[in-house]
């Protein structure tokens, strides 16, 4: 296995070499490569399969934030195929080819950005998003989580599935190529772009807890799972 050290130099390699590359607006970044996507992500099998394992049985109506092609819903149906679900995502491509691979499940396709998505209140029994979260800044996820948490009913929970940074050197090293990105190319400050900039496991916690979640569960795979219920 990979120390963190290699990690680090194999990263700040990857950084230089792909300096001059431009940055891709997100939904077109997944266009370009819908037709090899699913067979790029299948790496995070495991994860995807103990991902459905801590949804807590008894959820029927669930919220999927980024939903994409819905591998993480190919084992939660697997699960339990009566799961009633709505997926948000900004890629139209992606939620045509989810709904594609399972006609007969109870799926609402939902094309917006999930920032500006209203999950209304007390809704949900559970709330997911899988590898999405990490391309947004904090400050812009606060907000979203604090929504998330009204918007459960109550003891509800939100599964967080995602990449964290192996270190604060990572975190701060991924916001800093990011913002000298956007500046060296003038994206506009709505704009959305495809850049990881994931969180260290305490930062991410820090604002789930801020935002009313009791942290129960935080599985350290390839993906990190993160549980947190609603303390209302
Ligand atoms: C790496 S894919 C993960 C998809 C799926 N959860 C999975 O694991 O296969 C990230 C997805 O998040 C979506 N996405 C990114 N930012 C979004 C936003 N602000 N609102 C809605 N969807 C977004 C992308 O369009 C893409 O489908």
């Amino acid at each position: 296995m990979q120390s963190q050290e290699e990690y680090m130099r194999g990263l700040k390699q990857w950084l230089h070499n792909t300096e001059d590359v431009p940055l891709e607006e997100m939904a077109e970044f997944f266009v370009r490569r819908l037709e090899g996507y699913e067979e790029h992500m299948s790496v995070w099998e495991e994860s995807y399969r103990l991902f459905a394992e801590v949804l807590p049985s008894g959820c029927r109506k669930i919220l999927d934030l980024g939903c994409g092609t819905g591998l993480e819903l190919d084992h939660i149906w697997q699960k339990d195929p009566e799961i009633e679900v709505t997926g948000v995502d900004l890629c139209w491509d992606m939620l045509e080819k989810l709904a594609d691979k399972h006609p007969d499940r109870r799926f609402t396709a939902v094309c917006q950005d999930y920032f500006q998505y209203d999950p209304g209140l007390e809704q949900w029994d559970a709330v997911i998003s899988f590898e999405s979260l990490h391309h947004f800044l904090p400050e812009r996820k606060r907000e979203l989580y604090r929504k998330i948490c009204r918007s459960l009913k109550e003891g509800g929970v939100f599964i967080l599935g995602d990449y964290i940074a192996c270190c604060e050197e990572e975190e701060q090293l991924l916001r800093a190529e990011y913002e000298k990105r956007r500046k060296q190319s003038a994206i506009p400050e709505n704009a959305f772009v495809h850049f990881d900039i994931p969180l260290t496991l305490e930062h991410e916690k820090e604002l789930l807890q801020e935002a009313g979640f009791t942290i129960e569960n935080v599985l350290d795979g390839d993906a990190v799972i993160i549980m947190g219920r609603n303390r209302r």
